[in-house]
């Protein structure tokens, strides 16, 4: 069994370069497929659920290869649709994506419902109710979601119920070749969202809007082959400004768009950190009391949920009570439990948690119920003057590029552990 230890607080100082956005990879690497030609995809974070997504083409018989440790050619013309394992498909949310991107290539789709973090119920009704406007006869049927549109796609009008980045970039997918326009009213405007459109614009595209909630997708014929770099990821790189937060020290993060940031700025500045701003890198630094604070999770611009549990962390530390209201999911708080076992005193109310911090947190045994959750098991141990071990780690590697590595090179005391028969035996950095 793999773990992460970290054995004693430490401030950190130093840099840390922040990787491409996941939310943004994985649905540009199932865009490739739309293409039919060969398309080369830079600043990939090195993480699980990108390592899948590119196995998930594999299995449809595109040729992947590896050009360096961040960037891909993917070659999409052999492919053969509805050709995906079930087991591949159901390790990750994003496979969904290949509905959107089978359809516009062959007009019709057939993937294995998604699997993904457990936050409570995830239904991708506003993604059917996309497909079923374009024309697309969609029906969840023996565990998959097939898709067909009998008289190909065409432009439509469509309104979500509720802002859903993925419902937003497949909906854009399977438009994107559809006849004539496609509006999407009440869209996500995540920094993804737009990245996504801007990789598919580099293909041919022709589609404006994106960032805004209102997208426009004038259907093309064919897309073309392209060489996309990946934006900077904004959680990865606010999930490195709590736990300079937490640690104390001062941390400059690198290779960020400090705009995507501002929610997360704010808060952190809020609680009496200081924040400063260049143009490509935000410098962190915590001398003082962390201050409570109410915080509430909504779509971007708003304060994103997938930062919710590092920020909980931080909430922990705050000298006084705060609150967490999650806006977007129904159970993003299974967390807490591992934060108490650590002596938080967290209690929760529905959809959210009070905080009344200002007591120390003690080591202990924790595991990581999802990417963020393990995340933030790591923020709390950074700040804790004693021996923490996390288990579950997959989690976290599904979304963090080398999150020790990238730790220990500023000073943390922190490595991964592979234990056997209740033994270590092995020290991987
Ligand atoms: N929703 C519906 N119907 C739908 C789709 C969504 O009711 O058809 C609801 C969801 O249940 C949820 C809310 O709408 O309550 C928002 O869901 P959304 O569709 O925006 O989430 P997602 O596309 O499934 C992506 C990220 C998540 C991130 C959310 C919100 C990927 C692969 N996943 O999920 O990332 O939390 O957007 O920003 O892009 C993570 O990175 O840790 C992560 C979980």
């Amino acid at each position: 069994m793999e773990k992460i230890v970290v054995e004693s607080s430490r401030p950190l100082y130093g840099n840390i370069e922040i990787s491409g956005a996941k939310n943004a990879a994985i649905p540009i690497i199932f865009a490739s497929l739309i293409t039919q030609q060969t398309c080369i995809i830079e600043n990939l974070p090195n993480i699980s659920d990108v390592r899948l997504s590119l196995e998930i083409l594999e299995s449809l018989g595109c040729k992947v290869r590896m050009l360096s440790k961040s960037s891909v050619e993917i070659d999409t013309h052999a492919a053969i649709q509805g050709a995906c394992p079930y087991d591949l498909a159901r390790r990750m949310r994003g496979s969904y994506y290949l509905v959107g991107a089978e359809l516009a290539r062959y007009g019709k789709a057939s993937v294995s419902f998604p699997g993904g973090c457990d936050f409570g119920v995830r239904p991708i009704d506003q993604h059917i109710k996309g497909f079923e406007a374009l024309g697309a006869n969609t029906v969840i049927e023996n565990g998959n979601i097939e898709s067909f549109a009998p008289e190909g796609l065409r432009g439509t009008h469509l309104y979500f119920d509720n802002v859903t980045v993925g419902g937003t970039i497949n909906v854009m997918f399977a438009a994107v070749k559809a006849e004539g326009l496609t509006v999407i009213e009440n869209a996500a405007r995540e920094p993804h969202i737009v990245d996504v459109a801007n990789f598919l614009n580099s293909c041919g595209a022709n589609i404006s809007g994106a960032g805004t909630n209102i997208i426009k997708i004038k259907g093309v014929g064919e897309l073309h082959g392209t060489s996309y770099a990946i934006i900077p990821d904004m959680i990865e790189a606010g999930t490195y400004m709590c736990a300079a937060a937490a640690a104390g020290g001062a941390l400059k993060i690198t290779n960020v768009i400090p705009k995507h940031l501002e929610s997360i700025s704010a808060k952190l500045e809020e609680m009496g950190v200081s924040v400063t701003t260049l143009d490509d890198a935000v410098i962190i630094s915590r001398t003082g009391e962390l201050s409570p604070v109410k915080i509430k999770t909504l779509p971007y611009p708003g304060f994103p949920t997938d930062m919710n549990p590092q920020f909980s962390v931080l909430l922990c530390l705050a000298n006084g009570v705060s609150t967490m209201t999650e806006g977007i999911y129904d159970n993003r708080f299974r967390y807490v439990d591992e934060l108490r076992r650590m002596g938080a005193n967290i209690s929760v109310d529905g959809k959210c948690a009070t905080f009344t911090g200002g007591t120390e947190l003690s080591g202990a045994p924790v595991r990581a119920v999802d990417l963020r959750a393990g995340a933030a098991m790591i923020i709390a141990a950074l700040a804790i003057n004693g021996r923490t071990e996390i288990e579950n780690i997959q989690y976290i590697e599904r979304g963090y590029e080398d999150i020790v590595g990238k730790l220990a090179a500023v000073g943390a005391d922190i490595k991964r552990v592979t234990v056997s028969d209740g033994m270590k035996s092995e020290t991987v950095g």
